[in-house]
């Protein structure tokens, strides 16, 4: 079983011929609306990916939150534990240029009111799988990650958006992922100078803590205490990127979770986020289990570095 505490938005998305810069207007066509959020997104993943999931956040008492469950609810996650409060739904702001890369802007809004205290002790049972981000408050985050390392659950910390964390929490991860500018921001919690993400990452696993950085295109990496994993990205044709690292996170979480090594588990993370890219919008292009297996053997198996 996998608990996911953390964001649920609405996502807004305008597909634009090319991102803006600061201060700039660009004028795209229609826009579509889609649940999202960061929590729900891997929750989602992790579901399709073939896990027992359950979603603790919150949303509003808003029409944003029905879209925001929808999904959720339809795919079988357990939303039990998501809190309705006074305050609106998340939202998130996309833009998506014709490379299928993205510009994101979030009004948090009730992620917010997300408390660890939603989740009885219970609930969290040995063996398990805790899978954490950061659009819900740092504190309520490391009061959670606290309890399930104390009652022996695996822990999995996906430090986007890059935001500063304490260097407990860090310590008290199994497992934290980043992509290629989230590794930075973790690397220097730790003193490590910006360096290339691979640097930082081996940086960060001699001091204990093991992390999976994404890298895009060129795949993603594992280094742990004792074991270090290169794994290619799927060939693909990008539409969309949205989602991806979510779909790469829920899918990486599950196989762990059901007992797979870490190179297994970076392999199926990988086929899973690149096909996330297939479709547009996050959770409407997450993938189901069968079609991440049907892609396993056109990936090779993660090499050691
Ligand atoms: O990772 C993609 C997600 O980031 C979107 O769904 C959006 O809601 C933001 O949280």
């Amino acid at each position: 079983m996998i608990t996911v505490f953390g964001s649920l938005n609405v996502d807004l998305i305008l597909p634009v011929e090319r991102l803006p810069v600061a201060g700039e207007t660009v004028i795209g066509g229609g826009y579509s609306m889609a649940a999202g959020g960061k929590g729900a997104n891997q929750a989602l993943a992790a579901r399709r990916a073939g896990a027992e999931v359950r979603m603790v956040g919150a949303v509003g008492r808003d029409g944003f939150a029905e879209i925001a469950l929808a999904e959720l609810e339809t795919d079988g996650v357990d939303v039990s534990r998501v809190a309705r409060v006074d305050v609106t739904t998340g939202a998130a702001f996309i833009a998506v240029d014709g490379r299928g890369q993205n510009q994101i802007l979030v009004a948090a809004g009730a992620n917010l009111e997300a408390r660890a205290a939603q989740l009885e002790d219970t609930a969290l049972r040995a063996g398990d799988t805790l899978l954490l981000q950061m659009e819900v408050p740092a504190a309520e985050n490391g009061r959670l990650l606290a309890r399930a390392k104390s009652r022996g659950l695996r822990t999995v910390l996906n430090l986007a958006p890059a935001l500063a964390v304490d260097r407990t929490t860090l310590a008290r991860l199994d497992w934290l992922v980043v992509n290629e500018i989230e590794v930075a921001t973790a690397a220097a919690i730790v003193g490590c100078p910006a360096d290339a993400p691979e640097a930082a990452a081996r940086h960060l696993a001699l001091n204990g803590i093991a992390t999976v950085v994404t890298c895009g295109a060129k795949g993603a990496l594992a280094i742990g205490p004792d074991e270090a994993w290169r794994i290619d990205a799927l060939a693909i044709d990008p539409i969309d990127s949205t989602g991806a690292g979510d779909a790469f996170t829920g899918a990486f979480a599950t196989s762990l979770d059901r007992g797979d090594g870490v190179a297994e588990a970076l392999r199926r993370a990988s086929v899973a986020g690149g096909l996330a890219c297939l479709g547009h919008g996050a959770q409407p292009s997450l993938p189901w289990r069968s079609a991440i297996e049907a892609r396993l053997a056109t990936l090779p198996a993660a090499r050691r570095v």
